[in-house]
């Protein structure tokens, strides 16, 4: 009796011919279009996915340097004031190391911006006997540079200075 209960869905031995038959062949339809999924075979529209678009993928994949070939006889760019203040000057400034006057710092900027800019400038190119290095150690940055960080840094306690024009000499 209880067998009868249990009867396989497989009646026929023509069911059991198509289910055998369709035990392969839906994996071996499965594996293929996996395949044409993975080699783009398949209709995706590439360049609407952005993680397979080709030049995405090429940026991801590239080398992490990269060789910039620069004409060394061409004057390199200029950098601007908050650049040069992040690379050379933050050091002493964000913290106020050795009393250098910190960015932002009203009280300790107020009686340089007084002396007025060409005063900062020039005591930022020579550097002080008080600690502040000429051109903040940094001798490789143009005049141009260092007083477009002063610009930068005395605005940040308000002076309002103005950036010199690109074409004041260099060095
Ligand atoms: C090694 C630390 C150090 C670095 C780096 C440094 N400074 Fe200074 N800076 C000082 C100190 C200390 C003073 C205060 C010196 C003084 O009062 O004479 C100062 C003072 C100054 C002043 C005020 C000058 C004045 O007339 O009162 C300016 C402007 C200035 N620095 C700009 C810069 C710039 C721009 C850079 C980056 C290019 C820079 N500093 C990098 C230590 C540093």
């Amino acid at each position: 009796m209880e067998q009868h209960e249990h009867t396989s869905f497989i009646k026929t031995w023509q069911q059991l011919v198509v289910v055998v038959l369709l035990s392969f062949v839906v994996p071996v339809i499965v594996i293929i279009m996996i395949a044409k999924l993975v080699t783009g075979g398949l209709e995706i529209n590439q360049t609407s996915n952005p993680a397979l678009d080709s030049k995405l993928v090429a940026e991801r994949i590239k080398p992490v340097a990269s060789v910039a070939v620069v004409d060394a006889s061409k004057p390199r760019e200029q950098l601007a004031g908050e650049a040069v203040y992040k690379a050379t000057c933050m050091v002493c400034h964000a913290a106020g190391v050795a009393n250098a006057p910190k960015l932002g710092d009203k009280a300790t900027w107020g009686p340089r911006i007084k002396e007025g800019f060409a005063a900062a400038l020039a005591n930022t190119i020579k550097g002080t006997s008080r600690g502040m290095p000429a051109k903040g150690g940094n001798t490789d940055l143009s005049d141009l540079e260092v007083a477009r960080a002063v610009v930068y840094m005395g605005n940040q306690a308000g002076a309002g200075w103005k950036e010199p024009a690109a074409e004041a000499k260099k060095q």
